[in-house]
């Protein structure tokens, strides 16, 4: 076992936990009101905020259980082609979530995530945010299948917030209010954001109107510069304060708050009676770092706060909505959470493992040739296939009788990914030195250039299909984008976005290949 302070730290609120467990709802009651629920002995987040005297009064995750005793559900989705809902809940209690429930349920239809329920007890569900003074909505729900990950193994989907899309809850129980202190955490995708206003979650207006400096505070996650920034240049841990993005008590920069873009980010806030704190760390491993702690901003109105309550993820307090991220979970509190418990939160995080899916060969062989042929019933005697004319990749119907050129040019040669190993890229079978790759979002057949770039764009990760036929292809560097055919042309496709070829009719079945014997 670690002997770290950290560590030992972990072990000493655990063994209080199961020792003290009656005196920690009674403590945690006494601090957050007759309602709380009664925390669970436990070393999860919300059982290590408990501990530490600073219950959860909001955890909200699509990936875990952030309580050892929690067994309800986690979110809800709806799909698209009945708009009938399901519940997504957790493989057992305590644990992680049963993603083959929105996998089955959302087999060849697309589906939206429209409840991310609240783990504490008290009821602050986030639910599709309404309109606000900055934008009008309702906001957009976010594609249930655009944020894949792992997490202790299994595999869950986090909340992909492209912009326009935002939750709210307008009417909480046990957030803070005026102010109150509080704390907050969220697992992050550190390398999916933007410079639009304002990717957050925690605590903003209830009526989803800018009512004024010091009612909101949010973490923030993103690189915008309007309002405060730190060093590099982003994306950056910021807390919402309203009508500001603070990096530290200046207005504007402050230095000690970095550049921080790990593939796995945590993000802290937390703020009390004139102080309040920014940290972060590795979600992967490692502690956290301290970026800010102190008093209130040097600018009027951020002391005392006048904290309204309401919880947002993904938009501004005034429904801004020009925001990107990705949130995996997160939760807020009832009072200041010491740096230890938050530490003790951090290595519970660190300990659960979250980790990429982009990852894996499906089984394919580097020097093993094949064909790919489509599974979609329009066209199950046509193959993955590179056009001589240019650089199109197409499918069109091969067999035996085909020219010896329309075979090679169906035939692929695995090789190990040309910008991850544990991956594949497809060079053709006919052209040496020319490899399947994307650009644009269309499949092209490129000579390597030996750039990064198209190291990347080469590199795909097969998966089982997405029909459960054959495999399907997400792209390395976009690893919610698969190869996917469709008008017989052959594209880099998520299902339901923007592009047509992002069309959901069809979405599992086009993105699903047979694994054939090669043609050449
Ligand atoms: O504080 C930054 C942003 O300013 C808030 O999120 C929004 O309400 C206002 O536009
Ligand atoms: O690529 C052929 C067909 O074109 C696809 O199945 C369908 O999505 C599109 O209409």
């Amino acid at each position: 076992m670690s002997s770290s302070p950290t560590a030992r730290l972990v072990r000493r609120l655990r063994t209080w936990a199961l020792s003290a467990a009656a005196a920690t709802v009674l403590v945690a009651g006494v601090l957050a009101g007759a309602a709380a629920p009664a925390p669970a002995a436990g070393s999860l987040p919300c059982d290590i905020y408990a501990s530490g005297g600073t219950p959860c009064v909001a955890a909200h995750s699509t990936t875990r259980a952030l309580y050892s005793a929690y067994n309800g559900p986690l979110y809800q989705v709806r799909r698209a082609s009945d708009n009938s809902t399901r519940d997504i809940g957790l493989l057992s209690s305590g644990g992680y979530a049963n993603a083959a429930t929105q996998d089955s349920f959302c087999a060849g239809t697309t589906c939206v995530i429209t409840v991310i329920y609240d783990q504490s007890g008290r009821g602050n569900n986030l639910t599709q945010a309404p309109g606000g003074g900055a934008a009008g909505g309702p906001d957009n729900l976010a594609n249930a299948t655009s944020a894949p990950t792992t997490v202790g193994g299994h595999k869950a989907y986090g909340v992909f917030v492209a912009p326009g899309t935002g939750y709210r809850d307008d009417h909480t129980s046990g957030i803070a209010t005026g102010d109150q202190s509080e704390g907050m955490y969220a697992i992050l995708d550190g390398t999916h954001y933007n410079g639009g206003c304002c990717f957050d979650y925690g605590n903003a207006e209830t009526s989803n109107n800018d009512t004024g400096n010091g009612h909101m505070e949010a973490i923030y996650f993103g690189n915008i510069k309007v309002w405060g920034y730190g060093a590099g240049n982003g994306p950056w841990v910021m807390a919402d304060l309203e009508n500001g993005l603070f990096s530290g008590v200046d207005q504007h920069y402050n230095a000690n708050d970095p550049t921080v873009n790990h593939r796995y980010l945590t993000a802290m806030v937390k703020g009390g009676a004139n102080q309040w704190a920014i940290r972060g760390g590795d979600a992967q491993s490692g502690g956290l770092s301290t970026f800010y702690s102190g008093v209130r901003p040097n600018v009027s109105g951020y002391n005392p706060m006048h904290k309204e309550g309401a919880i947002i993820l993904g938009i501004g307090g005034d429904n801004s909505k020009g925001s990107a991220g990705t949130f995996y979970e997160g939760a807020m509190t009832s009072g200041y959470p010491s740096d230890a418990t938050e530490n003790a939160v951090q290595a519970d995080i660190a300990s659960v493992g979250y980790a990429t899916t982009s990852t894996g060969t499906g089984g394919l062989t580097p020097g093993q040739r094949l064909s790919l042929r489509a599974t979609t019933a329009c066209c199950t005697s046509d193959y993955l296939r590179h056009d001589d004319a240019d650089s199109n990749v197409a499918i069109s119907a091969i067999s035996s009788s085909s020219s010896a050129t329309d075979k090679g040019d169906a035939t692929w040669i695995v090789r190990a990914g040309l910008s991850n190993s544990a991956c594949v890229s497809f060079e053709s079978g006919n052209d040496a030195g020319q490899y399947l790759r994307h650009s644009n979002f269309q499949l092209r057949l490129n000579a390597n250039d030996g750039s990064s770039q198209f190291a990347q764009d080469a590199t795909f990760c097969p998966q089982a299909g997405n029909n459960g036929q054959g495999l399907s292809f997400p792209a390395v560097n976009y690893p919610d984008h698969f190869i996917r055919h469709y008008g017989y042309t052959v594209y880099l496709a998520t299902d339901g976005g923007s592009n047509a070829w992002d069309s959901a009719t069809s979405w599992s079945d086009d993105t699903s290949w047979a694994v054939a014997q090669p043609w050449a």
